[in-house]
């Protein structure tokens, strides 16, 4: 991708975060936190453990409210800022509009155990949005393909790999057909060798110009991938900007530091 040019300002803006603020108790975790992804975009999120790039996650998935700050998707304002400091969130209704417009990839799968795989990925589909059961089967198994996963609809998850269960969460994920994926280290409860399947699928999403939203420890796949990539530490954004730009020549001696452990 051409830096910094081709894809920046074009597709419209599907998530767009603005100074987002959110402690926990007396301790700050997000510090003014803005940003803005367009449709089509990847971006890649990184940064030390304990920096608050999850938390981002969810504030933007609505698993966490904002102390203060504006989340909107699209059409969709999930919460605004009152003008005093004070994020002030949408009615049920609205909500639940704007859960229909993410799906989210957790670090540790979030599988229902007790339901086979086809059953994880159909529930939501059709309880949800209200999808007939032949047709959510199919696209089921339609996904379940893409995700190299035929064959595999009737196991339970305790009956796969992680690797094999994080496909059936990112085929989950996918079958409401969100807007925008977000991914929480999606990568980090897996071996390499398993790692490497996720990564391929996320990667073909990425060439099919699905939006996402990455959380990772996998720089070299992040600077593949990614468009865009932020490098967040202690709540806030230290530094960001194309991804060969951040990762290759970042600018900030404490980017250089976190990416001086990746060796490569
Ligand atoms: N529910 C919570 N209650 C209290 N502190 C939390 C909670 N969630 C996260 N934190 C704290 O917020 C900080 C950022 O955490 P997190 O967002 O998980 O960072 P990261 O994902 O970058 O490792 C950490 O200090 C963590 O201990
Ligand atoms: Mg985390």
């Amino acid at each position: 991708m051409a830096e910094g040019t081709a894809q920046q300002g074009t597709g419209k803006v599907l998530v767009s975060l603005e100074h987002a603020k959110k402690s926990f108790g007396d301790t700050p975790v997000l510090k003014d936190i803005s940003l803005s992804v367009r449709e089509g975009e990847v971006w890649g999120i990184i940064g030390p453990s304990g920096g608050g790039k999850s938390t981002l996650l969810r504030c933007c998935t609505l698993l966490e409210t904002l102390d203060s700050g504006s989340l909107r998707f699209e059409d969709i304002t999930v919460a605004e800022d009152n003008g005093a400091g004070h994020s002030v969130y949408a009615d049920k209704d609205t909500l639940a509009g704007a859960r229909q417009r993410f799906g989210l990839v957790f670090q540790n799968f979030n599988l229902f155990p007790h339901y086979t795989v086809l059953q994880n990925i159909i529930d939501a589909p059709i309880s949800v949005q209200k999808v007939p059961k032949d047709e959510a089967v199919a696209r089921a198994r339609e996904l379940l393909e893409k995700m190299d996963l035929a064959g595999k609809e009737d196991y339970v998850p305790c009956d796969l790999s992680g690797g094999q269960q994080q496909r059936v969460a990112i085929a989950r994920a996918l079958a409401m057909r969100p807007d925008v994926l977000f991914f929480d280290e999606p990568t980090s409860a897996l071996d390499p060798e398993l790692t490497k399947g996720v990564l391929n699928v996320i990667r073909q999403l990425a060439e099919e110009k699905m939006t996402m939203v990455i959380v990772t420890h996998e720089m070299t796949f992040a600077r593949d991938v990614a468009d865009h990539i932020v490098f967040m530490d202690a709540g806030v954004v230290v530094e960001e900007g194309p991804a060969e730009q951040v990762i290759d020549h970042p600018q900030h001696e404490r980017t250089r530091a976190f990416l001086a452990n990746y060796g490569d």
